[in-house]
């Protein structure tokens, strides 16, 4: 029994050895993957070194609505939003974004899934999951795309178009 015992455990130990062996080659293979995937996002500059901060970019304000890329995307925010306070107590995108305001702000209504809790009841007022807006709406600066993007517009994948005919 106690013969049968240590040749059990001995070849415990040899799974263990062979899957920790395992184990260390592959978080090599991974970190040495995603020091290939993940983009120099902060150029080739040693991360500790001290360097002038580039100019601020200039966000987009020109007041035109921008094409969404795809059906569901929250719409980018075309103007600025410098100083407007979001907190709990205050929310100044609802003073012109809410049903109530738009006809006096002339802004484009929270559309209607903003008022949707996600047990799918509808309320009268902004549903709190919509509640913090720049987590999905976001202004955009003039810059150049800091990786490269091979996003293909869906309705360029060769499907036919409603209505084209
Ligand atoms: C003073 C009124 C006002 C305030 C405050 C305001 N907006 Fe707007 N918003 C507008 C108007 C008007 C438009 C229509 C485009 C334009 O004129 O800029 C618009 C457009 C947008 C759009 C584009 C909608 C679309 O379909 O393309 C988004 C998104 C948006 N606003 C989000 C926000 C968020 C988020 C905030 C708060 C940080 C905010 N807005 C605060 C008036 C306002
Ligand atoms: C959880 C993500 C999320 C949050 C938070 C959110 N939105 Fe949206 N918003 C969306 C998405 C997605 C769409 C487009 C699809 C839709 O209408 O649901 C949208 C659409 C819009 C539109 C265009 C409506 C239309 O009919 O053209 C406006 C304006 C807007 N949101 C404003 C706001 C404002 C103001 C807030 C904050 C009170 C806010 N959103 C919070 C995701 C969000």
């Amino acid at each position: 029994m106690r013969g049968q015992g240590h040749a059990c455990l001995t070849r415990r130990a040899r799974v263990a050895l062979v899957a920790a062996g395992l184990f260390a080659v592959g978080t090599a293979a991974l970190a040495q993957m995603s020091a290939e995937i993940v983009p120099p996002l902060t150029g080739a500059a040693q991360p500790m070194d001290e360097l002038p901060a580039d100019p601020t970019p200039k966000w987009t304000v020109d007041d035109i609505r921008k094409m969404r890329a795809y059906p569901d995307q929250p719409p980018l925010i075309p103007h600025s939003i410098e100083g407007y306070q979001l907190s709990v107590n205050t929310n100044r995108c609802l003073s012109c974004h809410k049903r109530e305001f738009t006809q006096g702000s002339g802004a484009p209504m929270i559309s209607v899934t903003h008022y949707i809790t996600r047990e799918g009841q509808m309320l009268a007022d902004v549903s709190p999951r919509r509640y913090f807006c720049t987590a999905c709406h976001v202004p955009q600066a003039d810059t150049a795309p800091l990786v490269g993007n091979t996003f293909t517009d869906m309705s360029k994948l060769g499907v036919g178009h409603a209505g084209d005919e």
